[in-house]
């Protein structure tokens, strides 16, 4: 048990206390990280005069080797150190002797653990946003090719009028650019390097931070030491984010379980996203799509813990502040493989037009048509809506769809009924005429392609 911290104790913890304090076994994630931002601050003391040319370059060294082998597995990973701070830095004492013991000036591990966690959710949400991009391509081409595959579009679960496969896979686009957008916005609040706020209060080395700062990719230095060490807020932002993504595909996987059901038939799923039952021999089970259906509890846990972790606590560091890892970094390898599983998922799913087709023309999704075909003729909206319901109740006394009921019905009801009416509640006609920006109407859905390919180019 090397601690850096020794000098005024007079015996060690106990065994369990020193596990129970210790966080290497997971923040060793970071080491990149925390070795990246040591050199930079080497490199910085160096350039004040705080360190010799030649000081820096031994640890520049050692560091670098440390970083080859820590690659390689080299290294052991255990409670014998607190942190990968401790580990990093005992090491590089280790390996160079006296001059590794410099690398700590005029920094604490405070600010040192909030670098390395920036960098690190920095360098994640990059990645997430690709997996999102990877996601939105593969919507994008299920669109292109499902422009005209006609569906029913549901309400409360009801069958409520007639879209499109393209037009419903659309939706999950714009959630999922939204997605994107939100982690730009993060990344971007995330742009201030807290390095040389030492433990709370700066320190008296003539530190030059904005150097540090732009070495490591910064925007800039943080603006009050004490924030600094005691903000969380990038951790609460990237989970919050994840646990939005997590929601839209829970939602897309709910619908995919529902569409690959016996009762829908909407979609067969590619054997390789399905698994069986032990005892069912006929059983093809959905179990990607229900297992990133429940993983979204993982995420949503990691976010609330961290914002109880952080409600309350007094300026500045405190070691519950140690509590903000393993939860994140589950967060991000869920949300990283449902992303993954769910884009497997849909690019090699297939849909059975012909199925949605005959859903979509059942269940009179068409009677707001035959509501809105009065209201072209002259009658007010709310007195339409009353014509086509006692349509739909004669419809379901003789067991037919609006479709089918004989225009005599029809003009019981109203005088205005003509022949042309089944021509304008026809399932192409309904989606079709549709004219509004973000509607159904293949034509309008296409150019949306068009420019969901476009915005896909300049951010791949
Ligand atoms: N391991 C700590 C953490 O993960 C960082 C070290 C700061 N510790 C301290 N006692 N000041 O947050």
């Amino acid at each position: 048990m090397a601690q850096l911290w020794g000098g005024r104790f007079n015996k060690g913890v106990t065994a369990f206390v020193n596990d129970f304090n210790a966080s290497i076994m997971f923040d060793n994630r970071f080491y990149r990280q925390d070795i990246r931002g040591s050199i930079a601050h080497v490199t910085m003391l160096a350039k004040q005069g705080i360190l010799t040319d030649e000081e820096r370059d031994v640890i520049i060294k050692g560091l670098e080797e440390i970083l080859a082998d820590m690659n390689e597995g080299k290294l052991e990973i255990s409670t014998k150190y607190e942190d990968i701070h401790s580990l990093v830095e005992s090491e590089l004492i280790r390996r160079v002797g006296d001059t590794g013991k410099k690398l700590h000036t005029g920094r604490s591990r405070n600010d040192q653990v909030v670098l390395d966690m920036k960098m690190y959710v920095r360098d994640e949400a990059i990645e997430i946003r690709t997996l999102l991009v990877a996601w939105i391509r593969v919507l994008v081409g299920q669109m292109e090719k499902n422009l005209e595959t006609y569906m029913p579009g549901f309400t409360h679960l009801q069958k409520a009028q007639p879209v499109t496969l393209a037009h419903h896979l659309g939706a999950y686009v714009e959630m999922a650019k939204r997605d994107v957008s939100r982690m730009d916005d993060s990344v971007a609040r995330m742009g201030t390097c807290p390095l040389g706020s030492a433990a709370l209060a700066g320190t008296t080395y003539p530190l030059d931070r904005a150097y540090t700062a732009e070495l490591l990719g910064f925007d800039g230095p943080t603006a009050n030491s004490m924030d600094s060490v005691s903000d969380r807020d990038h951790i609460c932002e990237i989970l919050f984010n994840m646990s939005v993504i997590m929601m839209h595909l829970s939602r897309f996987c709910e619908e995919v379980i529902m569409w690959a059901s016996n009762e829908y038939r909407f979609v067969e799923l590619d054997d390789a996203y399905c698994t069986g039952s032990s005892i069912m021999p006929q059983k093809k089970n959905a179990d990607v799509a229900e297992l990133i259906r429940g993983k979204v509890g993982r995420v949503y846990g990691a976010l609330m813990s961290i914002l109880t972790v952080m409600k309350g606590l007094p300026m500045a560091f405190n070691k519950d502040m140690q509590e903000d890892k393993e939860g994140l970094f589950d967060a991000i390898d869920t949300t990283k493989d449902c992303l993954i599983a769910a884009a497997g998922m849909l690019e090699t799913a297939v849909f059975r037009p012909e199925v949605m087709r005959a859903s979509a023309t059942g269940g009179f999704i068409n009677a707001t048509d035959v509501a809105d075909y009065l209201v072209n003729h002259g009658m007010p909206f709310r007195d339409a809506h009353g014509v086509t319901g006692r349509l739909v109740l004669r419809c379901i006394d003789l067991n037919c769809a609006l479709d089918d009921l004989p225009l005599d019905e029809y003009r019981k009801e109203s005088e205005l009924f003509e022949a042309d009416i089944y021509q304008t509640i026809s399932l192409e006609t309904c989606v079709n005429k549709r004219i509004t920006v973000g509607c159904p109407n293949p034509k309008l859905m296409g150019e949306t392609v068009v420019a969901y390919k476009a915005w896909l180019a300049e951010n791949e």
